[in-house]
């Protein structure tokens, strides 16, 4: 038995890989097109390890992965490569449409030409499980309910028009074909590997570094927050025994507005490791908002825990506490991130706002 997962060197398929092959010795096959995102130093401890082999390559290279598949015939294929940073789409969506909606359809494409010549029984037992966002269902008012599985999509950035026609296509494939998908819609994920264009690594390495703090418009957009570790026993446990063709609301209801996630990184900074003088918080800074920007997401994940029994294993507190240690045990990784790439990115992004 065989895994095939794609975008498996990224922030979330990478913890992923890590998680599962420290407790299962089912390989994986590991397709990733190794973008600015995409971190092979990440599974540095995989190294040599015969459970993992990764593979640089599109998830729109039809022939390619085609061959992966009658090669490796795995049980399952794990979807998790897209363009996911919703600032990036702003400044260029055309990767996003490439990589999350035609890359998507390629994919599924491949994968229904193997799963159909697959013998009954294999068919049966197959399953495409895609990895997706609450940002599909769009932005919720204060007082709105939580975000459920029946919410209608009205994505609002092009990063999460992109997922929600990737959604729709998976949806679509099994309707058609009865390609057996399965679809998770998880809130944003923090932990260890994040890379640090993101608000919560963003703002560790920058106050680390005594850079400003930056934080969009009045900084009191919600966001509901899970430590990735959760997120990928969520995938395990909807992999495992979820039905097929649904989809699986992932989350931990850890609404924060955006201000108190920072002034929470510089808490635990102060805490563990002190600045000369002052608080970190000094360094925080109002810069000009995202535009579109959704002002709230949050998820009801009661579904998953009434059918499948998950419940995530950290909370804030814990997860956040946990993931500042991570930063401050590997400077060498974020070092290695901060390339040439990154160094563009900051100064095009932070300079213009
Ligand atoms: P990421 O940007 O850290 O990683 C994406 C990975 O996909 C990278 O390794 C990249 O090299 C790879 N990739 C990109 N284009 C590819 C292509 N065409 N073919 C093969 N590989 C390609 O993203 P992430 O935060 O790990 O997110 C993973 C998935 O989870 C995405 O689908 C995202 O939409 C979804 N998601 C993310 C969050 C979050 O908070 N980060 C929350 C919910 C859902
Ligand atoms: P982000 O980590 O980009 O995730 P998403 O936009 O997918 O939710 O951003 C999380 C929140 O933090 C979002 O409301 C935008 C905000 N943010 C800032 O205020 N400053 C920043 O520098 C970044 C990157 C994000």
């Amino acid at each position: 038995m065989t895994l095939l997962v794609t975008g498996g060197a990224g922030f979330i398929g990478a913890n992923f890989v890590l998680d599962w092959l420290a407790s299962s010795d089912e390989p994986v096959i590991n397709l990733d097109k190794l973008t600015y995102a995409g971190n092979p130093e990440t599974l540095a401890s995989l190294q040599g390890d015969a459970r993992h082999r990764l593979v640089q390559g599109d998830i729109g290279d039809s022939a390619l992965v085609s061959r992966l598949l009658a090669e490796h015939r795995p049980r399952a294929v794990l979807n998790f490569a897209a363009e996911s940073h919703v600032d990036r789409s702003i400044h260029g969506p055309g990767e996003f449409i490439e990589t999350n909606v035609v890359g998507t359809f390629r994919l599924l494409e491949s994968v229904r030409g193997h799963w159909s010549a697959l013998p009954e029984a294999e068919q049966a037992a197959f399953r495409f499980l895609h990895v997706s966002t609450d940002e599909v269902y769009g932005s919720l008012a204060k007082e709105d309910p939580a975000f459920t599985e029946h919410h209608r999509y009205e994505p609002n950035s092009p990063y999460s028009a992109s997922k929600a026609a990737s959604d729709h296509l998976v949806r679509a494939w099994h309707h058609t074909y009865g390609l057996p998908v399965l679809t998770t819609n998880c809130s944003n994920n923090y932990g260890p590997y994040h890379f640090p264009e993101k608000l919560i690594p963003l703002m560790i390495v920058n106050a680390l570094a005594g850079k400003p703090l930056p934080v969009y418009g009045d900084g009191m957009q919600i966001r509901d927050w899970l430590y990735v570790k959760d997120h990928c026993s969520a995938i395990r446990r909807v992999l495992q025994a979820g039905r097929v063709g649904e989809t699986y609301n992932v989350g931990g209801w850890n609404e924060k507005p955006n201000i108190e996630i920072v002034q929470t990184i510089c808490r635990l900074l102060d805490e563990m490791r002190p600045k000369a003088q002052g608080s970190y918080a000094s360094q925080i800074t109002h810069v000009t908002d995202r535009p579109g920007h959704d002002r709230r997401y949050a998820i009801d994940a009661r579904k998953l825990e009434a059918e499948l029994g998950w419940t995530p294993a950290e909370t804030f507190e814990t997860g956040i506490r946990k993931t500042v240690t991570w930063y401050l045990d590997n400077p060498e990784w974020v070092q290695h991130v901060q390339s040439g790439a990154y160094r563009d990115w900051v100064n095009k992004h932070y300079n213009a706002s």
